[in-house]
């Protein structure tokens, strides 16, 4: 069965407590579980990295993409936190390792809040973009995911 990669950067593992009003109430852990039992119910199994370094994440998309062309890995979806507005190095990390495909995510419309969130360094090397649904954004890109693995 293959994996789906499920990757969320800094301060993500705050989720639950930081800024409610904006992130929601559901906790990291909570979203983890439900993204593996979707990923389980469309036939993958889930795997969930969270890390507030940059490298790290960097690291994992390598090894992702390695692990794309034995099949053992459909595909990531990825919460780049605050590195979306700012990480050169994330964006020419997932151009680097294409064609894995990268789904990114944001839990809050990016796009009504302060002006330094509107641009994405991701989003032009990114298969797909989820903005704005709250956390269950994680499920809706593993949807859109799992639709995309099954076409390919
Ligand atoms: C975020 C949006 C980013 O602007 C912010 O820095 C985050 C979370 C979101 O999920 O809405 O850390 O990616």
């Amino acid at each position: 069965m293959p994996a789906i990669l499920l990757l969320n950067g800094p301060n993500l593992n705050l989720l639950g407590t930081r800024e409610p009003g904006v992130y929601g109430a559901t906790t990291l852990a909570d979203v983890e579980a439900q993204c593996r039992e979707v990923a389980q119910r469309l036939g993958f199994t889930l795997e969930a990295f969270q890390s507030n370094h940059e490298g790290a994440l960097i690291d994992r998309l390598h090894e992702a993409g390695q692990r794309f062309k034995t099949g053992e890995l459909a595909g990531v979806v990825f919460n780049p936190g605050a590195y979306t507005h700012t990480s050169i190095a994330l964006f020419d990390a997932i151009s680097g390792v294409k064609p894995l495909p990268v789904i990114e995510v944001h839990i809050s419309n990016v796009h009504a809040r302060e002006a330094f969130r509107h641009h994405s360094y991701i989003s032009p090397a990114a298969a797909g973009v989820v903005v704005g649904f709250g956390t269950d954004g994680y499920r809706l890109a593993i949807e859109g995911l799992a639709a995309k693995a099954r076409a390919a």
